[in-house]
């Protein structure tokens, strides 16, 4: 009941990022299936420990990228990220320490950091990119070569 549903609202436009979101989606519902059908807090701790895991790849990937295309509010959208990550850590330990594992409650706030954030905060950085040069299709390793920060 706590799915969320991947749709154009959830899109901001630039393909490697659209997909690396849709990626947290599909651990954040398998996280919803895990609880519904009532698996055990062991497996419903791992799954919740890889979305950990995956959201710090990804913060990591945009915070690349804004720091390549100088983006101006940098400095807020990684205190955002920052914020998440120690949220999320928040979860973990108490979903860790409940008897019951992770509930419906915990994953209702992981739904909501997750949508708010991708459209309120990660949309604003389009703009910018775009201006840069980002090509919107462009995959992470096309970036990367673009701007020669990683030689093979
Ligand atoms: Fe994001
Ligand atoms: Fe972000």
């Amino acid at each position: 009941m706590n799915r969320i549903e991947w749709n154009d609202k959830l899109k901001i436009g630039l393909e490697e990022i659209d997909n690396q979101h849709h990626e947290l989606v599909v651990i954040y519902n398998g996280l919803c299936d895990a609880i519904e059908s009532r698996a055990g807090s062991a497996e419903t701790l791992s799954i919740l420990q890889q979305l950990g895991h995956y959201t710090s790849v990804h913060f990591a990937t945009e915070e690349a990228l804004m720091r390549m295309m100088e983006y101006p509010d940098y400095e807020a959208h990684k205190k955002a990220h920052d914020a998440l990550i120690e949220e999320l850590r928040r979860l973990v330990r108490l979903a860790e320490e409940l008897p019951q594992g992770v509930n419906f409650q915990l994953v209702y706030l992981i739904k909501q950091w997750l949508s708010q954030h991708i459209m309120e905060t990660d949309v604003q950085f389009v703009p910018h990119f775009i201006a840069r040069g980002i090509k919107p299709t462009l995959q992470k390793k096309g970036w990367f070569s673009k701007f020669n920060l990683f030689s093979a």
